[in-house]
């Protein structure tokens, strides 16, 4: 069993469209898959027909991970408290979560002395190099499941890979969302803790890898780097509410970009919001909470100014304000979820339900992908 956390964006949505820098932290809510091996050959999804159309992110990382045909029987199970169509990344987490699973399941064949984390001793497998761009697709056949010399076979833990699990989630998302996915979601998923996603190497965090991919418009490159995560005072914590709205991605960025060409101030926004992520990124890397929710709620004004709160956001954000550090909404807007940094969780929470929302409290940061 591997599992795999949802995400939230804590600072930069829509301006990171725009070449600025955004801060994504894995949620305390995650999802779970199983791997048990079958009597009969071929791939089942509890039990019955794993269906291409209904479960495409599953599909496309067992063609990538299983050969129904020479690898033996499996039925993949799923299950989980992170909820789906909030924008909290849950088809990444399900891909990222599938992928661990599979791979513990087959293991890793690398060279002698080889490990997972070094993709040069690979004999199958799906990696970044590292220092040079992400394959966007590289095909390697799974290797034969037979031993040989200067060949070890990995098992388990030992086999997973964080960047290969990522990668291999950010193309199942981009193959069911029209090649428009930015690695947001399944890189936080399975690195965890809280990751600043570029369109360049930012001076301030650990550069981690760069990922590339063809898009309608040309080539789109990303750069992830990794925020060291700061000791917490005791009992911080993340609310996250949710509308029970439904804010269309697609539609919300098509308006940002609408309003800019009529509306100078739009740009000037977009911009505050590149300097209030590297604001916010001093106060993550020193713990300081109180500056942190300030920033959050100063990013939440300036989203409303250029358009995707709703009177959803506003009530759940309003209602947040009095028992919280700061709160924002997270992710694309126009319904969907906010969220509050909060010392007293059980309050804020219980405001944030009283003004309508669902809501789940996390810690600031959590283990990515992790083998059970
Ligand atoms: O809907 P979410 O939570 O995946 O967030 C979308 C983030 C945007 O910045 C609005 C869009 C994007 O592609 O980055």
């Amino acid at each position: 069993m591997a599992s795999a956390p949802g995400k939230a964006i804590l600072f930069g949505e829509h301006a990171v469209v725009y070449g600025h820098p955004a801060v994504a932290l894995a949620i305390g809510m995650r999802t779970r898959v199983t791997v048990r091996p079958t009597d009969e050959p071929g791939v089942t999804l509890d039990g019955g027909r794993l269906r291409r159309r209904r479960h495409p992110h599953v599909a496309r990382i067992v063609d990538h991970l299983w050969d129904r045909d020479l690898d033996p029987g499996i039925d993949i199970s799923i299950e989980g408290d992170l909820p789906s169509g909030a924008g909290l990344g849950s088809s990444a987490a399900l891909a990222v979560a599938v992928a661990g699973a599979l791979r513990a399941a087959r293991g890793r064949w690398v060279t002698e002395g080889g490990s997972s984390l070094d993709a040069s001793t690979w004999l199958e497998g799906h990696a970044s190099d590292g220092r040079e761009p992400a394959l966007f697709e590289q095909a390697s056949a799974p290797a034969p499941h037979a031993p040989g010399p200067g060949r070890t076979l990995l098992r388990g833990a030992a086999s997973i890979s964080l960047d290969e699990a990522s990668l291999l989630a950010h193309v199942a998302e981009a193959a069911s969302q029209r090649g428009r996915a930015s690695p947001i979601d399944s890189a936080t998923s399975a690195f965890g803790q809280t990751l600043l996603i570029s369109d360049q190497r930012e001076p301030d965090a650990a550069w981690m890898l760069t990922r590339r991919m063809p898009t309608e418009d040309g080539e789109r490159a990303w750069d992830l780097h990794r925020l060291p995560p700061p000791a917490w005072e005791e009992g911080l914590a993340l609310v996250i509410g949710s509308t029970g709205v439904h804010g269309s991605t697609s539609d919300l960025v098509a308006g940002v970009a609408r309003r800019r060409r009529s509306d100078p101030s739009i740009d000037q926004a977009l911009s505050a919001i590149g300097a209030l992520v590297r604001r916010g990124i001093a106060a993550l890397s020193a713990g300081d909470a109180e500056t942190l929710g300030h920033a959050m709620s100063e990013n939440h004004l300036l989203l409303r100014h250029i358009g995707v709160s709703s009177p959803e956001l506003e009530d759940l954000v309003a209602a947040a304000g009095p028992t919280s550090l700061g709160a924002k909404l997270t992710g694309a807007g126009g319904g969907g979820c906010m969220m509050a940094l909060t010392r007293d969780a059980a309050a804020t929470s219980a405001a944030i339900e009283a003004a309508g929302g669902t809501t789940w409290t996390s810690p600031l940061g959590v283990e990515g992908l992790r083998l059970e």
